[in-house]
């Protein structure tokens, strides 16, 4: 066994898991072939983003510092996907895959390198500052860190109106001012009389209740939750997971959440999209990505995600990967995943594996190959509180009759979309 291989070890059926499912597609890379993307428009398509690619230049750090003359860091190398209207993209990697910079490209607050990024119909790719204002009412975020991104001078109250000031959505001194903001902590779970309190007197949990009805405040259409549960404890975790599944049926909400853990995004995801080293990897339905995974990162990920049943005797091999992801700034030729893979062959170091359909033959209708799009799927998969993860018996993932966006494709009726860029692509069940 070389370095490249990775060991398996038994692993104890663990505890707690979690549901998901996203999408996405084809990347344009310089070294990675791509597919003509003329897919059509999802039905009710709300985000839909082409070969975006995010190049931060050499010698610029993560904040602002100076770092040594060199190549760019290609944080994001021409990822493609859409989301539906009220559907979640669940986005998963490692650290440092770029899921981050993703989040920030969509929501304009990092200027793409190119590529384009459509909100509601709008190319908003290289809308001048002027015009983000009423965009940032519409897209919002939640953070992975509660505690640091929340002003530990302010009252949670001051927190929670800000965006409302900011976007001029409410008076300053008015009592409409203080009814949202009421209602906006009681929507989250927390106590309306606690609108004068500060951040210390909550808990971790609490505060990223407080995150989420800031982000809720100015009624946005995106919810973009850059691993809004990481922080937490893992006994608080799917509380949270719970109240933005709940607000999502709510408030109709379309979210893109955005996890390192395969875990975190199971329970919310209609569609799940892998990401390594900048580009999409794998992406599919939650069920398919779950049960039928096609790419070694994925089966890696996959295994390192806990058991649901504790009373399980089953064991899994758990398949742990040598080394950091490699730094964007100079990736590894062709598959960027080779030096890790336990599979790569000659081909894998010369030639880029293109993100190509593996979906069953003449199941994809008239949707190109390297396209994918994420709509609300339903039921939800089961979650890590004890809610039910299982679909119902029959066709994965399909959409009840009379709700827009009816499958995972975009194509009314039609079965999910999977791709995956790999040459040797191998059906693995982990779960
Ligand atoms: N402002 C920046 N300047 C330079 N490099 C950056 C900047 N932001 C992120 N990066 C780099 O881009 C890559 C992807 O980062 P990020 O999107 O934060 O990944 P993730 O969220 O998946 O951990 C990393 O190598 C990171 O160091
Ligand atoms: S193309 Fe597939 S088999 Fe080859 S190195 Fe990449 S992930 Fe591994
Ligand atoms: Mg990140």
């Amino acid at each position: 066994m070389t370095d490249n291989h990775p060991t398996t070890e038994d692993r104890p059926a663990a505890t707690d898991d979690r549901p998901v499912a996203t999408d996405d597609r084809p990347v344009a890379t310089d070294d990675r072939p791509v597919a003509i993307d003329d897919r059509p428009v999802a039905v009710d398509e709300l985000v839909r983003v082409d070969r975006l690619t995010k190049v931060f230049p050499a010698g610029q750090g993560t904040f602002g510092r100076r770092r040594g003359a060199g190549a760019g860091v290609r944080a994001v190398d021409g990822i493609s996907f859409s989301i539906a209207r009220g559907a979640t993209l669940g986005l998963v990697g490692e650290s440092g895959s770029g899921k981050s910079t993703t989040g920030r490209l969509l929501s304009r607050l990092l200027d793409p390198t190119a590529g384009t990024v459509t909100f509601d119909g709008r190319d908003i790719t290289r809308l001048p500052s002027r015009q983000l204002r009423p965009l940032r009412r519409d897209i919002q975020m939640i953070f992975q860190d509660p505690y640091s991104s929340l002003n530990p001078r302010h009252t949670i109250g001051a927190i929670i109106a800000a965006p409302l000031r900011v976007q001029g959505l409410a008076s300053d001194s008015g009592q409409a001012m203080r009814a949202r903001v009421r209602e906006l902590l009681e929507l989250v779970g927390l106590n309306p009389e606690h609108y004068n309190r500060y951040p210390h007197e909550f808990s971790g949990g609490q505060r990223q209740r407080v995150g989420i009805a800031r982000a809720l405040a100015t009624r946005p259409k995106l919810v973009i939750a850059d691993e809004p549960v990481s922080a937490l404890d893992v006994s608080i975790r799917a509380q949270i997971i719970n109240l933005l599944d709940d607000l999502r049926a709510e408030l109709g909400l379309t979210y893109l959440f955005i996890a390192h853990d395969l875990s975190m995004v199971r329970h919310l995801s209609d569609t799940v999209a892998v990401m390594y080293l900048g580009q999409i990897v794998e992406i599919a339905d939650r069920t398919t990505l779950f049960e039928h995974s096609l790419h070694p990162y994925t089966h890696a990920l996959l295994s390192a995600v806990p058991i649901p049943d504790p009373a399980s005797t089953r064991q899994r091999d758990r398949i742990r990967l040598h080394g950091d992801v490699p730094s964007p700034r100079n990736p590894p030729s062709a598959c960027r995943f080779h030096p890790r893979c336990w599979k790569a062959q000659d081909i894998c170091r010369t030639e880029a594996p293109p993100l190509a359909d593996r979906s069953p033959a003449g199941s994809l209708g008239s949707s190109p190959a390297g396209l994918a799009d994420t709509a609300p799927t339903e039921p939800r998969g089961p979650s890590p509180t004890g809610r039910p993860d299982t679909p119902p018996p029959g066709p994965p993932d399909t959409t009840p009759a009379g709700r827009p966006g009816t499958s995972a494709t975009g194509s009314p009726g039609g079965p999910p979309r999977h791709q995956v860029a790999c040459h040797f692509p191998e059906e693995r069940t982990v779960i």
